[in-house]
């Protein structure tokens, strides 16, 4: 690591910088690397550390002086499934699932959150606190626990049960914020800055996009080095898309890939400013060229969506969402609740995976962008499942349908099931 760039501004800070976002105009940083080195030094045989599954094993990289402070679960390793059934409902023929429910506290966001753990201990913080939808949280009480860390979770009163129940049982502190997931952000910003504890928000925190780009490494090692057509992200405040299309940039800049794939961003109708900010854009045909974004901006919107982790009203890495849609000439697509719960059924159905409302809004988005004829439909394409089905289960019941109750009938019963 060689330091900051402001994703906003484009201003370059030090490795020493030790402030959150830029100095100048408050824009999040993207931490940099000197990769003509690091892909100098590359062993291209055996590119990252043996001995090792998880994430860590990118730690080249990675802002870390030592693996050593990671905390000890497997993050990452998630399996890339090829799902040709699902493909097939929208003429895809090589469709695959990153399934990423299937990290320990069950999403992406251990990612991050493993990551932000890593330098908490590296730098001798003792309190990590976050705002959260409630994945972030969850994650960030799981990696504490895991590692023996002090944790603070700001979380909306109305994040489901199970993301709640998740952050109690690891222990975490957990303060329940009568408000939006944005009220939430704010007070734990406040709090952080008067108290002196690692702020873990999203975005905020130039190293949570750190830990996110470790996704793309995977699918790359996963399809044996090469870079997928198309990543599809679900999205909400933009930092998982954000790092996403970082880890593919810093793939092709050490030449472990020949090209860079689309990234399109999927999200919520009711929850869609990055979309629209992305449209607007386009529309206008005045994008910028070089490192200086600050004339674009995202408007923030009232978010109401079923997809409780991609409702966010002022996405917090909005620009940085944009900016890989656009950089990597990707396309933003929406879906209405109805579709996203509909999407939960059809891809537990098709493939055996199941997943919370907001991956699904990455499904109904690619099956809305294949139908219209966006996407090529013999492109290698991968849908980005960011969280397991479990952590939100009264919206999948609304559209699993009902067992059959035996009554004292039991022919009737089995004759009900329809089928075998
Ligand atoms: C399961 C899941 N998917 C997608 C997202 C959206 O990520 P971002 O807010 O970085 O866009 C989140 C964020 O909480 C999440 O928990
Ligand atoms: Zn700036």
């Amino acid at each position: 690591m060689i330091g900051y760039q402001c994703l906003v501004c484009g201003k370059e800070f030090a490795a020493s910088f030790d402030g959150y976002v830029c100095s100048a105009c408050g824009g999040n940083l993207d931490v940099r690397y000197d990769l003509a080195d690091i892909a100098k030094r590359l062993d291209r045989d055996a590119p990252f550390l043996g001995g090792r599954t998880d994430q860590f094993k990118y730690a080249a990289l990675m802002p870390l002086d030592s693996i050593d402070s990671a905390p000890p679960l497997r993050v990452g390793a998630t399996p890339l499934y090829p799902v040709p059934r699902l493909g097939a409902l929208a003429s895809l023929t090589n469709l695959y699932l990153k399934d990423e429910g299937l990290n320990p506290s069950q999403s992406f966001k251990d990612r991050a959150s493993a990551m932000i753990i890593a330098r908490a201990r590296e730098t001798g913080v003792r309190v990590v606190a976050g705002a959260s939808t409630g994945n972030a949280g969850s994650s960030m009480a799981c990696m504490s626990a895991a590692a023996g860390v002090s944790c603070v979770v700001f979380v909306p009163e109305t994040a489901p049960p199970a993301k709640i129940a998740q952050l109690l049982i690891y222990g975490a502190r957990v303060l329940a914020v009568r408000g939006t997931y944005d009220d939430a952000f704010d007070l734990c910003a406040r709090i952080c800055e008067e108290k002196g504890w690692f702020n873990r928000n999203t975005g905020f925190n130039p190293f949570t996009r750190e830990g996110k780009k470790t996704a793309s490494f995977e699918i790359c090692e996963q399809l044996d080095w090469h870079a997928p057509d198309r990543v599809i992200v679900p999205t909400g405040d933009g930092n998982i898309i954000s790092g996403i299309w970082k880890g593919m940039k810093d793939l092709y800049a050490i030449g472990l890939i020949d090209r860079l794939p689309r990234i399109d961003c999927a999200q919520a109708e009711g929850s869609a400013a990055v979309s629209r900010a992305i449209d607007a854009l386009r529309h206008s045909g005045d994008i910028p060229t070089g490192s200086d974004w600050s004339r674009v901006k995202v408007q923030p919107v009232q978010a109401q969506t079923c997809a409780d982790s991609i409702a966010v009203d002022d996405p917090r890495d909005g620009l940085a969402a944009v900016r890989a849609v656009i950089e990597s000439g990707g396309e933003a697509v929406t879906a209405s609740d109805a579709e996203i719960l509909d999407a939960i059924r059809e891809v537990a159905r098709h493939t055996g995976v199941f997943v919370e409302p907001s991956c699904a809004c990455a499904w109904a988005g690619l099956r809305k962008l294949a139908e219209a004829g966006r996407v090529d439909p013999d492109q290698r394409i991968v849908c980005l499942m960011t969280g397991c089905g479990l952590k939100d289960i009264q919206n999948a019941r609304k559209v699993a349908g009902d067992p059959i109750t035996i009554d004292a009938d039991l022919d009737a019963a089995l004759a009900a099931l329809n089928g075998p």
